[in-house]
């Protein structure tokens, strides 16, 4: 069986960009059932950029309670911590020693991070697709969904596999496959990426009356001034979102009615408020389900990180194996 893995960092609640781009489809390629789907908080990743160590568990828990209550719960899903399974860390060293150093300069998000954090550019932030690397090979993933802006660090961890392969001259890692999430939410201003960073996110876990009162005030086409001015769904973030979660035979008729102006974008925004409330009190109810009980959320990563230290564990050996590594069990 296939094995999918993909992560997330610990930005503590999710939006609905969070999910509707990456954490519903990971949902939905678990359900083919043909997969072994591994889901990973990377919170070593998250320790190449200034974070709040007082806050920091908090993030981690209610990531890990997003994912199981997005719905990688009602699955066979493996749902762990990065930083339970050392491992990550220890294969990223000897991936570091067959990763071309060219490729790492020419990584799109290492120039746009080393830009913003100008006066804190760690050697982490360059080696970050090292360890992206790691926590795909460890687990010999095949499949990877992850949104455009990481492809190149996934063509990346594919260049780590074929080199260690190579150098070794054993066929130790399989070459991971991106699965492309295409879907791109924007924020309510209108900017091109939802994000919490920005202030203009959409929490997976708000109340309705909470989403409602930014729903009300989200950017749509900003050439729609009035009412009875024809709008562009193609170009409209509304839209974007009833796709995602209205009926197709219902985003049809909006899309009928938005370019002919007999719905405005009040009404368009009330019926996707009414679409994300049919997918989100599911959500919403598992997770206040999770926040009563917060032992199985614990008790869900525990027996996650058992589970994939045993399967590093095994890679490890067969990693060490054909680089000749044997430590004390070395002899002459
Ligand atoms: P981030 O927290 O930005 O690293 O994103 C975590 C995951 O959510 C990644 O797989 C992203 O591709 C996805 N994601 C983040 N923001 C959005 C968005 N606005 N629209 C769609 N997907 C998103
Ligand atoms: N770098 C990814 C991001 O920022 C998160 C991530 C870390 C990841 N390790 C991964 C994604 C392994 C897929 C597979 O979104």
């Amino acid at each position: 069986m296939a094995t999918i893995f993909s992560g997330m960092q610990p930005t503590g609640e999710l939006h609905l960009g969070n999910y509707l781009g990456a954490l519903r489809q990971w949902v939905e390629l678990g359900r083919s059932g043909e997969h072994e789907g591994i889901y990973c908080v990377v919170d070593c990743h998250a320790f190449t950029a200034p974070y709040d160590a007082k806050t920091f568990p908090s993030r981690v828990f209610e990531t890990a309670l997003t994912f199981l209550a997005g719905g990688l719960a009602d699955q066979d899903a493996t749902v762990f911590v990065q930083s339970d399974v050392p491992e990550h860390m220890e294969l990223a060293w000897y991936l570091s020693c067959v990763a071309p150093m060219g490729e790492l300069g020419r990584m799109t998000q290492f120039k746009e991070k080393s830009e913003q954090h100008k006066t804190a550019v760690n050697a982490g932030l360059f080696t970050y697709p090292i360890l992206m690397a790691a926590d795909i090979l460890l687990y010999k993933a095949t499949l990877v969904p992850v949104g455009h802006d990481q492809i190149q660090h996934l063509e990346f961890a594919r260049d780590c596999a074929r080199h260690f392969n190579h150098r070794f001259g054993k066929e130790v890692f399989p070459e991971p496959k991106p699965h492309p999430l295409t879907l791109r939410i924007r924020g309510t201003d209108g900017n091109e990426k939802m994000s919490k960073s920005r202030g203009n996110a959409i929490g997976l876990l708000e109340p309705e009356a909470a989403i409602w009162k930014k729903l009300k005030g989200a950017f749509t086409d900003p050439e729609r001034t009035t009412r009875d001015k024809p709008g562009r769904p193609e170009i409209c973030n509304i839209f974007t979102m009833h796709g995602a979660v209205t009926p197709a035979e219902k985003v049809k008729q909006i899309d009928a009615d938005c370019r002919s102006a007999a719905i405005g974008c009040g009404d368009c925004k009330k019926m996707l408020a009414e679409s994300l409330e049919v997918e989100l009190v599911p959500i919403r109810a598992r997770a206040a389900e999770l926040r009563a009980h917060p032992e199985r959320v614990t008790t869900a990563l525990a027996e996650g990180a058992a589970k994939c230290r045993t399967i590093a564990q095994k890679t490890m050996v067969e990693v060490k194996d054909a680089a000749g590594v044997r430590g004390s069990k070395s002899k002459p």
